[in-house]
């Protein structure tokens, strides 16, 4: 029948053989369209006050607490690793109601900063800015008089307080995260005001009120003691929104974008790279790492494998650089050839 001379000449049509040079080894790694390479990864790294301590965070196997007397040996190796960046949140004694420990020159980011610059020069030193590890409330910025909500306007001044604190310290670059209105221009004035030009600025412009930030709060204990960050980070249902909050930051003066999280943000880096020309950073968040880690301990899944599964679909997207508690695993597997 003509039905199924059709189905035979479909079944052997060469036009139809898309996956023929899938078959050989050498011919799937040139064509791979999307390259993952240590040289793309940021670690992030958790500096705390005091002296010779590293306290492993439980809620993200594999990740520290670390005073900076003895985060030396761990430098070393993310620079043997060929990791170029790493991002610093601190993890202070003390908190008050204004956050002032983020500005503190003696604080842990500072310090982690000069030792890290001294003994690794070409480490491209990245600081989180917010206040939110430093405030006793666990909000982001400064509250309003009812006490109840960040005063957006009010908490301006810390955050480009803290920024110069890190740039003074030798930071490379800053990376603000509190999601206040205007935060870019604030911290670039301020930079420029302190002679830090060369300091660069790597936004957070798009980061999701989002539950995958739960094992960080935990590891940084910067949960919010009442309310949520609702009011200042972004809808999850909203793409369009999102887009704007990046090109917002371009304007304001950011060298770079961040999408955060990332996995389940893949469209919103692929219509943020549409629209802008700025580098852009993806955050894969403590919650992502999280899961796959919990998965990965009761054999569900193949961990290296899911991992650089999960990180060359952020590149993919259209992500630059990809900000993971995996980057010195990745780097590892990568070098070995996964
Ligand atoms: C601070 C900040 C957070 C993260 C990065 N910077 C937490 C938050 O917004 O509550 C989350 C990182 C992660 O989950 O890995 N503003
Ligand atoms: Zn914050």
């Amino acid at each position: 029948t003509p039905e199924s001379t059709a189905e035979r000449e479909a079944a052997i049509d060469p036009r139809s053989a898309i996956g023929r040079l899938r078959r050989n080894a050498a011919a799937r790694r040139m064509l791979a369209e999307t390259l993952l390479r240590p040289e793309h990864l940021v670690l992030p790294l958790f500096v705390k006050d005091g002296r010779d301590s590293v306290t492993p965070i439980a809620s993200l196997p594999g990740q520290s607490q670390w005073t900076v007397d003895r985060l030396g040996a761990e430098i070393d190796a993310i620079v043997a690793a060929g990791i170029p960046a790493v991002l610093l949140f601190g993890i202070p004694d003390a908190k008050d109601a204004e956050g002032t420990g983020a500005w503190d020159p003696e604080g842990a980011v500072p310090r982690a900063a000069r030792m890290i610059k001294e003994r690794a020069p070409g480490l491209l030193v990245v600081a989180d800015v917010c206040l939110c590890e430093y405030t006793s409330h666990g909000h982001c910025g400064t509250l309003d008089a009812t006490g109840s909500c960040v005063d957006s306007h009010a908490t301006l001044p810390p955050l480009a307080r803290a920024a110069v604190a890190y740039a003074d310290a030798g930071v490379d670059v800053v990376a603000p995260s509190a999601m206040m209105d205007a935060q870019v221009a604030a911290i670039r004035a301020a930079l420029d005001g302190a002679g830090h030009r060369d300091v660069s600025i790597l936004s957070y412009s798009t980061k999701f009120a989002s539950a995958f930030y739960g094992p960080f709060r935990d590891a940084v204990a910067s949960a919010p003691s009442f309310g949520d960050r609702a009011t200042h980070q972004l809808p999850p249902a909203n793409a369009r929104e999102a887009v704007r909050e990046s090109l917002r930051d371009e304007k304001e003066g950011a060298d770079m974008l961040m999408v955060k999280p990332a996995g389940p943000y893949l469209d919103v880096i692929q219509r943020i790279r549409a629209k802008s020309l700025l580098p852009i950073a993806a955050y894969q968040v403590s919650g992502e790492y999280a899961l796959l880690k919990a998965a990965a301990e009761r054999g569900w899944i193949d961990e290296r494998r899911a991992a650089l599964e999960s990180l060359v679909a952020i590149r993919r997207a259209g992500a630059d650089l990809v900000i993971t508690y995996y980057a010195k695993d990745a780097a590892r597997w990568l070098r070995e050839g996964a």
